[in-house]
């Protein structure tokens, strides 16, 4: 195995997806392998319904935010506070936990980061 990704569908929300794990191998890093499995993680939860996928970074992970960028990945409405020039939602994880909250919208799918699951996490 050279990259893998590791997705599921929210249980709380059927129409939005996680990106939640993703890697590959050192040695076979920058030749697009890991944008091969987001395209297939892409396929596989677009034809289970869901219009957008997300994913939420630890801010140090600037390989995985960079990433993700270059694979149309979007901050979401919620990220508010601003160090280093960072968007994060405060406290998303616990106190102190900021994140990055990253959507990408799936074909002509809804915009990204905002939907009812992702709420329901804030609340
Ligand atoms: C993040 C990770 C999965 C990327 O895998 P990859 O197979 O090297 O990524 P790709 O080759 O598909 O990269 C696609 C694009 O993403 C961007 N990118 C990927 N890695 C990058 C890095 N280290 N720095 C900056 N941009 C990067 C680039 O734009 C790249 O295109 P380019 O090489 O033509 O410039 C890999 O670095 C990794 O396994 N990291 C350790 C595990 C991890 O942190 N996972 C994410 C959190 S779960």
């Amino acid at each position: 195995m050279i990259s893998f990704v590791v997705g599921f569908v929210a249980q709380t929300d059927l129409t939005e997806a996680y990106a939640h794990l993703v890697g590959t191998r050192p040695g076979s890093s920058r030749r697009g392998v890991a944008r091969a499995v987001y395209r297939q993680l892409f396929a596989t939860v677009a034809s289970k319904g869901c219009p957008q996928v997300m994913a939420i970074m630890v801010p140090i992970n600037r390989a995985s935010m960079a990433f993700h960028q270059h694979t149309g990945f979007r901050p979401g409405e919620q990220n508010t506070i601003d160090p280093d020039g960072l968007k994060l939602v405060k406290d998303y994880s616990a106190l102190a936990e900021h994140r990055e909250l990253l959507g990408k919208g799936l074909g002509d799918g809804p915009r990204i980061g905002c939907g009812p699951a992702t709420r329901a996490m804030k609340n």
